[in-house]
């Protein structure tokens, strides 16, 4: 096991430790207690999913890697959408290789929701009075707000690996968000008026994630069952966006292949990606 140290200069003085909130100890941690094999920890990058994009098509061995960072300069999210990162917030990316990991590529498509439901149960574990979502297909909202996104993208390597990116606002008070941002996302510190430990709310993400994952193709019915109870969806009115198409009507809920369900006045459709806004 290997831990690569990015120490970008964050010091408040030349002589001076960097400043952060995973000790070498917790990073040692992550290694020891979850399915993570190396970490590569930056105070500062631009994304770590194209970190980790990059890093796929060098490293084979010793996967899963976590790529951390304090800090990105240019997180991205699904589409052209921007993920803000601000001091306090949780954002990674595991890098994996599908098969030696038992998700082989009929398991993809219900990943983005596997890991939401994973985030969802930590999420609630920490805050366990708040309405706790998952918005389909791979957003976690509390109290009606987005508190986590997630973006799986697959590198063009011969061998099929995975990049997972995560972000989770912790301790990154939305009062000092764009406005933008700040009219429709929260944090786990916004809603419980406390700061929270970013090494143990990573943990306890991949320890959720290896958990759910882990039931893809084996307990489908189960996590089907799980998200249907988390979808922020069911029986409201939602506009789906799918190319140059869009389907209006209200939400049934998911179904065992992922599919969001939709009553329309044309009959029941079955939407597979796309974007979604709640009418
Ligand atoms: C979304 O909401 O559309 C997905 C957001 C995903 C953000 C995470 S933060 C860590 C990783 N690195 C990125 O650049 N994006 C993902």
């Amino acid at each position: 096991m290997r831990t690569f140290w990015q120490r970008t200069p964050m010091a408040n003085s030349e002589n001076e430790k960097p400043l952060s909130s995973f000790s070498e100890a917790d990073l040692h941690r992550l290694q020891q207690e979850t399915l993570v094999q190396q970490v590569e920890f930056h105070h500062s990058l631009d994304s770590t999913n194209d970190r980790a994009l990059q890093l796929a098509t060098e490293v084979s061995k010793n996967l899963p890697l976590l790529v951390l960072a304090e800090a990105q300069t240019a997180g991205r999210g699904r589409g052209t959408n921007r993920w803000w990162t601000a001091g306090g917030a949780l954002t990674f990316s595991l890098l994996i290789e599908a098969e030696a990991a038992q998700l082989p590529p009929t398991h993809w498509p219900l990943m983005s929701l596997t890991a939401g439901l994973a985030i969802c149960e930590v999420c609630q574990n920490l805050l366990p009075k708040a309405d706790v979502r998952l918005k389909w297909p791979n957003d976690v909202f509390v109290n009606n707000r987005k508190v986590s996104g997630i973006l799986i993208e697959a590198p063009p390597t011969k061998q099929a690996k995975l990049v997972i990116g995560i972000g989770i606002n912790v301790n990154n008070s939305l009062a000092d968000a764009p406005p933008e941002v700040a009219e429709t996302a929260t944090s786990l510190c916004d809603v419980a008026h406390r700061q929270f430990s970013l090494p143990e709310v990573l943990l306890a993400t991949l320890t959720q994630l290896e958990k759910r994952f882990a039931w893809l193709g084996l307990r489908d019915a189960e996590l089907c069952d799980l998200w249907q109870k988390r979808c922020l969806l069911t029986g409201r009115q939602v506009k789906i966006e799918i190319a140059t198409n869009s389907v209006v009507g209200t939400c049934q809920g998911i179904d065992s292949t992922g599919a969001l369900v939709v009553k329309t006045d044309k009959g029941t459709q079955r939407c597979l990606s796309g974007t979604v806004t709640l009418l």
